[in-house]
């Protein structure tokens, strides 16, 4: 840990509140959109699996960190390693292709309002899914059958935060070309494309806003889309904003930095920003919280 002695403990407490908050925020969505019906639309099957790419994202990691952390010689053997690298690839393909999925969603509610439902049907939902499972589950198989072909000097791994590939491949005694260059390739393919998309559907909502009334347009736009977008911006703007920092000196600093927020701020934060300005969740809370009570008063 590039922390200094001292700080250890504080930074320990602090990481355990953070993912206690994260599981606990993200249990709440999910338990919210499998309970009351009101919340069986597109939109919120999205959300719902995005809490729980969330929650399986930072329970992949966190545990076994604070485990470390108060360890004397902390290790994780190799094959934990590999374990975590799959489930972390997988639920962070997972988390970019659902951003993408609630774009669309968005879209056509804003695009083509008056067909959202018979365009946005449950089964299309499960129909965006199910490719989206197959390439996450694509990409992290190769990537970690890759990295297991690999030789390993030390026996046990000593790392910093948690087994990424990048990581990983440091450590590797053999030639890694054919790993740095799928990491490249693929990274570029699942990172821009899904971007991409976002932008475009954004951008083609924006059009169809101004064009239509312009005045409460703007406002149109935040009430409709402004949670998602939040998360968008949360997601990719930690991506963006590690890459035009200057990398010069202070590397580990910077890991560090990215391995928090990716694992643990940006999925605790999610549920927040889904909930706090939205009508729809509060109702569902009510409605499941006294229902129990209204059907015993019955
Ligand atoms: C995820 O999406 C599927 C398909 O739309 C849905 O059946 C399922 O309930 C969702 N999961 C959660 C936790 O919302």
């Amino acid at each position: 840990m590039p922390i200094p002695q001292e700080h250890q403990y504080l930074f320990y407490v602090l990481l355990l509140a953070m993912y206690l908050t994260t599981i606990l925020g993200n249990l709440i969505i999910i338990i919210l959109i499998l309970l009351d019906s009101h919340l069986h639309t597109p939109m919120y099957l999205l959300l719902g699996n995005l809490s729980f790419s969330d929650l399986c994202f930072s329970s992949v990691t966190m545990p076994k960190l604070l485990q470390n952390m108060q360890s004397q010689n902390p290790i994780i053997t190799y094959a934990d390693c590999l374990a975590q690298m799959y489930f972390l690839m997988f639920f962070g393909d997972m988390e970019s292709f659902l951003l993408v999925a609630m774009a669309y969603d968005r879209y056509v509610a804003i695009c083509f309002p008056l067909h959202y439902t018979s365009i946005m049907s449950p089964k299309l939902c499960a129909c965006l899914l199910l490719p989206m499972w197959l390439l996450a589950t694509f990409n992290a198989m190769m990537h970690t059958l890759l990295m297991a072909r690999l030789s390993f000097c030390e026996k046990n791994l000593i790392l910093n935060f948690f087994c990424d590939v990048l990581a990983l491949l440091k450590l590797a005694c053999s030639d890694t070309y054919i790993n740095e260059l799928m990491i490249l390739i693929m990274s570029n393919l699942i990172g821009i494309i899904p971007f991409a998309l976002i932008v475009m559907s954004y951008v083609r909502i924006i059009f169809s806003i101004l064009k239509v009334h312009s005045t409460q347009g703007i406002q149109k736009l935040f009430s409709t889309c402004g949670s998602h977008l939040s998360v968008v911006f949360l997601f990719y703007g930690t991506i963006i904003g590690l890459f035009l920092c200057p990398s010069t000196n202070n590397s580990i600093v910077k890991e560090t930095v990215m391995a928090v927020m990716y694992t643990v701020v940006t999925p605790m934060l999610n549920p927040f920003i889904y909930s706090l300005r939205n009508r729809d969740i509060k109702g569902a809370l009510i409605r499941v919280i006294f229902s129990n009570k209204i059907s015993l008063s019955w």
